[in-house]
């Protein structure tokens, strides 16, 4: 075992390695299944189109993120600051991009609106609660704090609500469209 990385005991059919830096190791499985497309012929702007459509910060200072409301419903990534940004039935949320399960980053199905985690396949609502028997997931999809501000949402990826540990904050961590 390394310094970065150690290997998880209960994964002998996946290479499941958990990198010292969580968010280093979200980035890197995004861009390696984007490098992956790519590698077997897939267009390098079909391949980072999928899972989620990009979306980035208008302005950030600190943890703190803001963006503008998205036209229409779906899911939206912001890569650099590894923000899932969902609008659903006149609702905004903001996710992180991880798996609640074992860290897996996440990838939205534009066909069911669904996430699905492409490891274990845990499924989840547009707004991140977990569809029962899908997987090995026990919670939901982890949200991260959001407020109006102004024409846009503010998101603080500092304040990240499990719903099993946070469940008032989790369930009030929505932006509602009026
Ligand atoms: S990592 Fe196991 S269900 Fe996602």
């Amino acid at each position: 075992m390394t310094d970065e990385k150690k290997i998880h005991d209960d994964c002998e059919q996946h290479d499941c390695f958990v990198p010292t830096s969580r968010r280093r190791f979200l980035r890197d499985s995004f861009l390696g299944v984007a490098g992956a497309l790519i590698a077997v012929g897939m267009s390098k702007s079909d391949a980072f189109a999928m899972p989620m459509a990009f979306t980035e910060a208008t302005r950030s200072s600190g943890a703190t993120h803001s963006y503008t409301v998205p036209a229409a419903d779906g899911a939206q990534i912001d890569k650099d600051n590894e923000v899932i940004l969902v609008r659903w039935q006149n609702a905004i949320y903001a996710f992180s991009l991880s798996c609640p399960h074992q860290n897996t980053a996440l990838r939205w199905d534009d066909r069911d609106h669904t996430f699905q985690c492409p490891k274990h396949h845990s499924k989840f609502t547009a707004a991140g609660a977990y569809i029962a028997d899908s997987g090995r997931a026990t919670r939901n999809m982890d949200r991260l704090a959001i407020r109006r501000d102004g024409a846009g949402v503010t998101v603080d990826v500092d304040k990240l609500y499990q719903e099993d540990t946070d469940g008032p904050q989790w369930a009030s961590a929505v932006v509602k469209l009026s």
